[in-house]
């Protein structure tokens, strides 16, 4: 399945270049047809109007009822047809309207492994200080479901980071960030592929049909 993608994303949009790149580099089977962000000044809005994207923005300041705010966003998603949500750094909480008419069809990458160094408060870097706080040795990055509740929705990919005795929020951040930008493109390529299976809040990854049968 083509996958016919929403980003929404607040901030600097590395996580949107990183699958924007993908798409380009034939690695991932999508297109993305509508960046949302809450925010006018982002780098992920400026990005996507320099490269021709559909872009919005939606915010409580351009839609300051909240039905209207929720009306407007689910017209954006069904006028770009869009099958799939990619949260990419958005820091505001999906309507639970979106959520439902999207059933497990939203996911969100985040900076840690999680459950652990999720929910309110934990974001940017404020996961990796409470990461190197907790004298853990290993943190990574998590692509996850969205649902209700922040940080919350079933895991479906995870990669690891080893922590450093020298680490900094910074440097941790970074090296969190590139294991993002090579996770979070590759989850994708797994839905596009119908290769990931929920049932119950549990998810399976089904493995690659295997078309290369060599015997020697
Ligand atoms: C990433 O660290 C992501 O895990 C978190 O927000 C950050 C977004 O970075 N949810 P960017 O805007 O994609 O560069």
């Amino acid at each position: 399945m083509m996958l016919s993608l929403a980003l929404f994303a607040s901030g600097n949009g590395s996580n949107l270049i990183a699958i924007f790149n993908a798409i380009q580099n034939k690695q991932l089977d999508s297109r993305i047809n509508l960046v949302l962000s809450n925010n006018s000044e982002s780098g992920a809005l400026q990005f996507a109007r320099e490269h021709g994207l559909n872009a919005i923005h939606l915010s409580s300041k351009t839609a300051p009822n909240h039905h209207d705010f929720i009306t407007t966003m689910l017209q954006n998603l069904t006028d770009a047809h869009i099958n799939f949500i990619a949260l990419a750094g958005y820091m505001k909480i999906v309507p639970a309207e979106v959520i439902t008419y999207y059933k497990n069809k939203i996911v969100n990458i985040h900076p840690a492994l999680l459950p652990r160094f999720g929910g309110p408060g934990m974001y940017g870097l404020h996961v990796h200080e409470a990461v190197l706080k907790s004298g853990e040795k290993k943190t990574g990055a998590t692509v996850h479901f969205v649902d209700e509740i922040y940080d919350h929705g079933a895991i479906i990919l995870q990669k690891e980071v080893d922590v450093l005795e020298t680490d900094t929020p910074q440097t941790l951040a970074e090296r969190v960030l590139k294991v993002e930008h090579e996770i979070y493109p590759r989850t994708l390529q797994l839905f596009a592929e119908h290769r990931v299976q929920v049932d119950h809040n549990r998810v399976t990854i089904l493995s690659a049909p295997n078309f290369t049968h060599v015997k020697n």
